[in-house]
């Protein structure tokens, strides 16, 4: 590719959409050299696209669920595999401490943090269920989540309260989500912050209706309760990523949540099995782990000396031991830097442009209502709609017969959900659209 990604983005968002060009440029020129950059932008995906090796009879819109691994990702667990497998125990003694920290100064990288406060698990499930029940709560205090969070957040949660004694409390984080806008879901959960709250759990973008929440403005709430509050009583805040992880250009500071859960498998292409926790020290401090660490020395040290662990908690003592898939681990360093190659605020703004278009054919549809807010401060990548008269999982079936790979959730009411990600183009997204469109109309 010539152009440096830098002047291709501010090309193409001039580019973007032939009206766009017309009103904000005014002369044929400027549209033809519009035309020129659209055509560049799209090469450049189709560029993206070919390191995948997706088959090309579907068009694959569920990244959300599970990864394909781009090129780069697919050659490095190739490359470990044959390694280990020609000497497990040699090439593990010899190259796990490395490779590891590897991953983790990519991961750091990539979360604008110190990889000393980032734990690898398995999945954004492993790293919810090791945050919320390695919590010390105590009887009368409370974590507040809400009704439209995920069974991986409520199941935890259910989980740590049942064995800590302290109270789950589930609020209507909206009644209409055709009215929602940033303020009035962040007014609504600060206004449910009672004295007794200790951890608010949330999920970024909501796998269900594809609702991004105002996690800053939600944080920078919080620090202003917690300020007149003793460290003891604050509340600290987990936030389920994993549907902005890798289609989102923020770091964690950004954020300002104290627990960041995602998994590495879904929008950041990354090995299947793979994840990450990101905590600020006073998050790892909070924690106590639930299986042992083999990272952490002080853990071990203790053990070889039959006495407790001195210290607070932090990352490696959080992250889970064991054996793992280490070709899977330790090619995580490529998933990140396939993401840093193009640029995180690139493939938010691809995304964001697929899941537009997406919307805005789905909403002209007469059969057809969009459950996703169209804002994008409100939205990532996930698409949610119902079809008239039809079950989710039956238009979903019917998509499939139709060689649109579309998905439903498991949550108690369901949606049809297609999800855009780098690897699509503008014409998979019509394609999408042509067939959703035969299908509402059945
Ligand atoms: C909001 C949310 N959290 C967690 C998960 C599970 O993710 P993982 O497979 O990384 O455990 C899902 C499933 O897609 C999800 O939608």
């Amino acid at each position: 590719m010539d152009l440096d990604r830098r002047t291709l983005l501010t090309r193409a968002t001039c580019a973007l959409g032939a009206g766009v060009v017309a009103a904000s440029c005014g002369s044929e020129d400027q549209a033809a050299a519009g035309s020129a950059d659209r055509a560049a932008w799209e090469s450049y995906w189709a560029g993206i696209r070919r390191q995948f090796p997706l088959n090309t009879d579907d068009v694959h819109l569920s990244a959300m669920l599970i990864a394909s691994h781009p090129q780069p990702v697919r050659q490095a667990i190739e490359w470990h595999r044959r390694a280990l497998d020609a000497s497990p125990a040699g090439y593990l003694q010899d190259n796990n401490g490395r490779l590891r920290e590897a991953a983790l100064a990519a991961a750091g990288r990539y979360m604008g943090v110190d990889p000393r406060d980032i734990a690898l698990t398995d999945s954004t499930t492993m790293g919810v269920a090791l945050v919320y029940n390695g919590l010390m709560l105590r009887p009368g205090e409370e974590v507040l989540t809400t009704e439209q969070d995920y069974y991986v957040t409520h199941e935890s949660l259910r989980l740590a309260a049942q064995r800590t004694g302290a109270r789950v409390r589930k609020i209507a984080l909206y009644e209409d989500i055709r009215q929602v806008t940033p303020e009035s879901l962040a007014e609504r959960v600060l206004q449910e912050i009672r004295p007794e709250t200790r951890v608010l759990a949330l999920t970024w973008v909501h796998s269900s209706t594809g609702l991004k929440i105002p996690v800053r403005m939600i944080a920078d709430g919080l620090a202003r309760i917690n300020a007149s509050r003793s460290p003891e009583t604050q509340v600290l805040f987990g936030l389920d990523g994993v549907h902005g992880f890798g289609n989102q250009n923020q770091m964690f500071g950004s954020l300002g949540c104290d627990f960041f859960m995602a998994g590495c498998h879904k929008w950041l292409f990354g090995p299947r099995g793979t994840g990450i926790i990101v905590a600020t020290p006073r998050g790892w401090a909070a924690l106590r782990p639930s299986i042992p660490s083999f990272i952490d020395g002080e853990s071990w040290t203790a053990w070889f000396e039959n006495r407790e662990p001195q210290g607070a908690s932090t990352a490696a003592r959080m992250t889970p031991g064991g054996f793992k898939p280490y070709e899977h681990q330790w090619a995580l360093a490529e998933a990140f830097a396939f993401h840093e190659g193009i640029g995180p605020h690139l493939v938010q703004t691809r995304t964001e442009e697929l899941a537009t278009q997406l919307k805005e054919g789905l909403a002209r549809m007469p059969n057809v209502t969009l459950q996703t807010p169209r804002r994008p401060d409100l939205s990532a990548g996930i698409v949610s709609f119902d079809v008239k008269g039809m079950t989710p999982a039956a238009v979903v079936k019917m998509l499939k017969e139709r060689r649109i790979i579309a998905s439903v959730a498991p949550y108690a009411t369901r949606h049809v959900r297609l999800t855009p990600c780098i690897y699509n183009s503008p014409a998979d997204i019509e394609r999408a659209l042509r067939e959703v469109r035969a299908v509402a109309m059945v």
